[in-house]
């Protein structure tokens, strides 16, 4: 069996050349919104959901990575894992606008608004959100139309208002204003951990019907490590320079923005990270060997270093 730091950059490989043949030619017109929806989705991002995605599915069952060899066509579990990094995204992309957090760098580039224009990254969003539920909605994206409505169902309320939409609202009105605990928790298992989780249950949907114990398992996991998730970005947005961040470091202090930080020092919130991941561990017990990815992904969570 591979180590994770091969599994990981063949799971990269394999979202990239997925997103890559899913997204719009850019020689097809609207050229300027295909080039720029290409621009904001290729060629970086750690991947970590469509990481996710492919670990659920072997957690439940699913051909191993390295098993599941990529043909022309993209896999049912291929499918689940780009509709959720398209979402991200886009969310990413609406997030860096100067109406919000107002970003010039992401994954190492100018963002897409920099690169282009506000409108264009605006419709970027806008149609990489559409693209995601076209992905998924493609007859090849699951084993029956009830997993497929359910598949579609939970992205959406992923992405909503109950979810990362929402969470990001809740981060704008915290703007310059002190969150106590129970509230940033809220906004982070909202803006960041609902895709997060979104991205595990849709990887084992797209395996096949998902039964209420493996469910149970694989939602409690889900919401460790997406509150994990962002407790992290908040302690690297303090403590790492931007050119191993590849976005600005230091700029939720510099904005105001209320995260784990405002409430606890450094130590403490990686303590915090580390109590989510050894429950994290423990809710994936029942998987297994099965659950090895899922549990390298939560330490790679919590341990990361960009
Ligand atoms: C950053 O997400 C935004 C959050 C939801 C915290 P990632 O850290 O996964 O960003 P990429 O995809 O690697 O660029
Ligand atoms: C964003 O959180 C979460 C999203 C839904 C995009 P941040 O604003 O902290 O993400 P970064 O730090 O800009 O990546
Ligand atoms: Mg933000
Ligand atoms: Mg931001
Ligand atoms: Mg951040």
């Amino acid at each position: 069996m591979t180590d994770f730091a091969a599994w990981s950059r063949a799971s990269q490989a394999r979202a990239e050349n997925v997103l890559a043949a899913l997204l719009p030619d850019p020689a097809i017109a609207p050229e300027k919104l295909h080039a720029a929806m290409r621009y904001a989705s290729l060629g970086g991002g750690k991947r970590v959901r469509p990481m996710l995605a492919y670990a659920a599915a072997e957690a439940v069952g699913g051909e191993t990575l390295e098993n599941n060899v990529a043909g022309s066509k993209p896999t049912a579990i291929d499918r689940a894992a780009a509709a959720v990094e398209l979402i991200h995204v886009y969310s990413l992309t609406h997030d860096d606008l100067p109406c919000m957090d107002d970003d010039d760098l992401r994954r190492g580039k100018p963002t897409c608004h920099v690169a282009y224009d506000e409108a264009t990254a605006l419709l970027v969003g806008d149609a990489l959100q559409s693209l995601a539920f076209e992905v998924i909605a493609h007859p090849d994206a699951a084993s029956t139309s009830d997993t497929q409505v359910e598949m579609l169902r939970l992205l959406a309320r992923a992405a909503g208002s109950r979810g990362m939409a929402g969470g990001q609202a809740v981060d704008l009105a915290a703007t310059g204003r002190a969150l106590d605990l129970a509230e940033l928790e809220f906004m982070h298992i909202h803006k960041t951990g609902a895709l997060i989780q979104a991205a595990v249950l849709l990887g084992a949907l797209a395996h096949g019907t998902l039964d209420s114990d493996a469910r149970t398992h694989l939602e409690r996991y889900a919401r460790c490590i997406g509150l994990a998730f962002q407790v992290m970005d908040d302690v690297l947005d303090a403590e790492t320079d931007t050119a191993t961040l590849g976005k600005t470091a230091g700029k939720d202090a510099a904005q105001g923005k209320a995260t784990y930080l405002t409430l606890m020092s450094v130590k403490e919130a990686r303590a915090y990270a580390h109590e989510l991941l050894d429950d994290a561990l423990a809710a994936i017990q029942p998987f297994g060997e099965r659950g090895l990815r899922l549990a390298e992904i939560a330490r790679f969570i919590v341990e990361r270093g960009y």
